[in-house]
């Protein structure tokens, strides 16, 4: 491994050491992401001042590798005074040539649900920004009741960009701009509005206004939406997908499909990686009373980058980026066999971050469950439900702190056949991967002496045969930097 690690801040047994995320304070969502000058650049809602979410600045890494990382000054500062005074809210940045133009929300307190759009422009790879001071969209279209959360991406010889917003009569949008020269912005209309049809039981999730739109554009006009559905009096509920074909800055939607079957998810945002590829990271925010986040001082994660691909039959498929098998240190589990009838199968002892990939079949519901109390009285189950066609994850006895938040989340999965799973844990993050290309995202907070260990699982009358592997998960390289980064 490249490097040394540097531990940068007092440890808590809660946070995450292989997912992104400054030593303390409060992050949301990903902002910036792009490759440039040789670079991943990661911003991401950032407060440095405290745990909750307040004073919005874009916090700043860049990686050559996705696993080296290393702290850059704050990108963006609320100017006192400015347009941006009350926080530089969301948005992403693009590469034009020498330049890295970031495009932002500018929150000011008196138009509360009106971030107008504004850029900052760094010359020097990101290590400093330049605000244009007033704004770059000065006005939202008439009939907006919400809007925010640019997003630029480059399409032949000239630059598109969608912005979230909710509109008067009721429906989510995201609007379309283009310009040549992303200086002069013109106003084309939605790009699209509604939700075709409500997404199964979770109907709401069409949202009332779409935050952070990203577009991840594909062969002949073929593309999809991805949205981070917003109410109003409720805030984030989860993240849709929308596959579909533009014609003519309209975007023809498909049926909406969950980016993340998880409860703790939102606000992903797209990188376009050299060759093409597409990485995605999203925000995981934090399930458990927001004293006990206050305690440890610091509250919410972004995930692992993921790869993304819109499949040809209209499906999104993600999978965790590869260079992530760069961490996997010592294997600490492989075994294969047959789990019966509710008696626990002990595979071994796993730490607090590990990679783990399966082979599961089973009949009725079984798979694994994580062990962290050595009585047995803390767990967190990953099971599939053969009768269901689901994998159900409970983390209703996942930590024996009442703080934390429990609940039972699925997401579809084959049956009657083996299912390939990748399963990412670190300390309190799960991201549980099918090879049909779902996600379930979980944060779960274990308080219980351990170790950690790791059974096959069955419920009464059940079966299940395994093969399994995991690995220790390695820190990411955080490098100490050389300029002023957030503590
Ligand atoms: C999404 C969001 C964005 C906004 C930012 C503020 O989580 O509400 O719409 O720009 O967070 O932090």
């Amino acid at each position: 491994m490249k490097g040394t690690r540097v531990s940068t801040a007092p440890f808590d047994v809660h946070r995450p050491v292989a997912h992104l995320r400054p030593p303390r304070n409060w992050i949301n969502d990903p902002n910036g992401l792009v490759h440039h000058d040789g670079h991943y650049h990661v911003c991401y809602q950032y407060n440095p001042y405290g745990s909750d979410h307040a004073n919005m600045h874009w916090g700043h890494f860049r990686s050559p590798d996705l696993i080296s990382w290393e702290p850059l000054p704050i990108a963006l500062t609320p100017t006192p005074g400015g347009e941006d005074a009350d926080g530089c809210f969301s948005g992403n940045a693009v590469s034009d040539g020498d330049r890295l133009v970031a495009f932002y929300s500018a929150h000011r307190q008196e138009r509360p649900q009106h971030q107008l759009i504004t850029t900052a422009i760094s010359r020097d790879g990101g290590l400093t920004f330049h605000p244009r001071g007033d704004l770059l969209i000065p006005e939202p279209p008439d009939g907006t009741t919400m809007y925010r959360d640019p997003y630029v991406w480059q399409d032949g010889n000239s630059w598109r960009m969608l912005v979230g917003a909710a509109l008067a009569d009721g429906r989510a949008a995201a609007l379309l701009y283009d310009s040549p020269d992303l200086q002069t912005w013109t106003y084309r209309g939605p790009f699209c509005a509604g939700a075709p049809e409500p997404l199964g039981d979770r109907g709401l999730l069409t949202g009332e206004g779409w935050e952070c739109p990203q577009y991840l554009p594909a062969a002949d006009g073929r593309g999809a939406l991805i949205l981070s559905a917003w109410y109003e009096r409720d805030g984030p509920h989860g993240v849709l997908v929308l596959a579909g074909e533009e014609r003519g800055g309209v975007f023809e939607a498909g049926p909406p499909q969950l980016l993340d079957h998880g409860p703790d998810f939102y606000a992903p945002a797209l990188l376009r990686a050299p060759g093409g590829r597409w990485l995605l990271w999203g925000w995981s925010w934090e399930a458990r009373d927001k004293e006990w986040s206050a305690a440890e001082g610091w509250a919410g994660t972004l995930t692992v980058p993921r790869e993304i691909e819109l499949t040809e039959d209209g499906r999104i498929y993600q999978r965790p980026a590869a260079e992530l098998l760069a961490l996997r240190g010592e294997r600490t589990v492989h075994a294969s066999g047959l789990a019966l009838n509710s008696a626990p199968v002990d595979l071994g002892e796993v730490g607090r971050s590990f990679d783990l990939t399966a082979r599961l079949e089973a009949t009725g519901k079984a798979g694994l469950r994580l062990v962290t109390a050595a009585d047995g009285s803390e767990y967190s189950d990953i099971l599939l439900d053969a009768d269901a066609g689901q994998l159900v994850v409970d983390r209703d006895h996942a930590s024996l702190d009442p703080r934390a938040h429990g609940g039972t989340y699925t997401m579809p999965c084959p049956s009657g056949q083996p299912v390939d799973v990748r399963v990412v844990v670190d300390h309190s993050i799960a991201e549980i991967f099918l090879s049909t290309g779902q996600v379930l995202n979980v944060r779960f907070y274990p308080v219980g002496e351990g170790p950690w260990r790791l059974q096959a699982h069955t419920a009464p009358g059940a079966q299940l045969t395994y093969t399994i592997d995991a690995w220790q998960l390695l820190p990411l390289e955080i490098k100490e930097s050389s300029t002023d980064t957030p503590t």
